[in-house]
């Protein structure tokens, strides 16, 4: 940016005041050099909250690693970074590994038991850690942060968010500003809150720096970029590509609104159902969904929890096996294939799974017909979602059907959920009450 703008060099060099206040606060942990939208970011020190958020590839996660770090030369300082999920922490390209990348030939000391880089000079720490149920966020309840970095906050809630928030402190007298820090795509379940949070209004105190993928061309293949991009859904690829908050699909199917309850914990007392949506075809990269949902006597509708994924039939086979043994004995609905191929493939199903009922139910109606009940409760508001690692990619289909390129995790979902609207507990003389043990 100073280099591009005419001039301002020249200004700035013969002032050298100037050129200390429009640079940002650097250490030797910080390897990169910033783009200009990292760098004005970077300068925002007093600003509390600042949200960068837009396009996959925009630097948002250097960036936010770089804010952790900008204050690990000062006496005792802690920043804390958060991903939604510890599997999400772990991931080849996350921000711990950017960390372990940026890190590694320095001083900083990696400690495995605390899940943090400790600064031996100044003792100053940066954690990392998720917040994947609600309680977890009492886990960062002790200790005091100055710095709270949230990457891709549209997988959080805000109220895990704002908890955090009130837990920024500082011992008196220390030169550090208290800041919260967040990078994101739009899209995912926090879309809504994010946008009206940052993108919708901004103030003195909260800034959304809008992030382009030709911000960071410097640094990323734009090409190979846009060949990813190319295999996604429209409004997913414009969330991704562009960055572009509007594009939201609201309303097409499911509203975001409509889910407003989320427990950490289905309740003891479930009549309960799994019902497994199996690739059409086998080892061919198509996903196999299986959904447990279950429904209490105040007619309130659990989604408890969903494996989904592309699995080899053989490991489709022992999952099936393997859930159903953590899950009790509750029933089994397998969706069938139309042809006597997928009559023969429910069969052998049945066969491995004695012990357990299990229904195999023919897929005939048009989806949209399949899905209509359980939109309708959904959008009365008797749909509570159990908090888990699954419900980012859930999310994602539900506000991205019909547009998606999957769907498996929606079909799943309804089939279970239409299963068990038509058989009620003990209709058959037996009740399936198999919750939680
Ligand atoms: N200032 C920079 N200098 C060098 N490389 C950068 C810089 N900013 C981002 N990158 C690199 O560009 C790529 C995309 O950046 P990243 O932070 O992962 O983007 P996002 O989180 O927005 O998807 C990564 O390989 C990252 O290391
Ligand atoms: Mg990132």
């Amino acid at each position: 940016l100073l280099d591009t703008a005419t001039g301002w060099r020249a200004v700035i060099n013969s002032h050298p005041e100037l050129l200390r206040k429009l640079t940002p606060r650097f250490n030797k942990y910080i390897p990169i050099r910033p783009n200009a939208k990292q760098w004005v970011a970077l300068l925002l020190n007093n600003v509390p909250e600042v949200f960068y958020g837009g396009a996959a590839g925009g630097g948002k996660t250097d960036w936010l690693l770089a804010e952790a770090l900008q204050y690990v030369d000062v006496e005792n300082y802690a920043a804390l970074i958060l991903r939604r999920t510890y599997s999400q922490l772990d991931m080849q390209d996350s921000i711990l590994h950017r960390a372990h990348l940026w890190l590694r030939n320095t001083e900083a000391i990696w400690q495995p038991k605390q899940y943090r880089y400790l600064f031996p000079s100044t003792g100053a720490t940066v954690t990392f850690g998720y917040l994947e149920n609600e309680a977890d966020k009492y886990r960062y309840d002790g200790p005091a942060f100055q710095c709270v970095c949230y990457d891709e906050l549209t997988h959080f809630k805000e109220s895990q968010y704002t908890f955090l928030a009130s837990r920024l402190r500082k011992p008196p007298g220390m030169p550090v500003p208290l800041r919260l820090r967040s990078a994101s795509n739009p899209g995912n379940l926090g879309h809504g809150w994010v946008k009206d949070r940052f993108v919708k209004s901004n103030s003195a105190d909260r800034i959304f720096v809008p992030a382009k993928l030709e911000d960071n061309a410097e640094h990323v293949d734009i090409a190979s970029y846009e060949r990813s991009f190319a295999i996604l859904d429209p409004i997913t690829r414009k969330q991704r590509r562009e960055g572009d908050w509007d594009a939201d699909i609201e309303g097409a199917y499911f509203k975001r609104s409509w889910f407003t309850q989320f427990v950490d914990a289905e309740p003891a007392k479930l009549h309960a159902a799994r019902a497994w949506d199996l690739a059409a075809t086998q080892g061919a990269g198509d996903f196999t969904s299986g959904a447990k949902v279950g429904t209490d006597p105040d007619k309130l509708w659990y989604v408890c929890d969903i494996k989904s994924g592309q699995y080899s039939s053989l490991t489709v086979r022992r999952l099936i096996r393997h859930v159903a043994e953590t899950d009790g004995k509750i029933p089994i609905i397998l969706e069938q294939e139309p042809g006597s191929a997928g009559k023969t493939v429910a069969e052998d199903y049945i066969r491995q799974l004695a012990g357990w009922r299990v229904e195999a139910i023919p897929s005939t109606k048009k989806k949209y017909i399949r899905w209509q009940p359980f939109i309708s409760q959904c959008e009365a508001g008797n749909v509570v979602i159990v908090n888990g690692a699954w419900n980012v990619s859930f999310f994602q289909q539900l506000f991205s059907v019909p547009f998606s390129a999957h769907d498996d995790d929606v079909d799943s979902v309804t089939s279970a959920f239409n299963w068990l609207a038509k058989n009620p507990s003990g209709r058959f003389g037996i009740s399936f009450l198999g919750g939680r043990r």
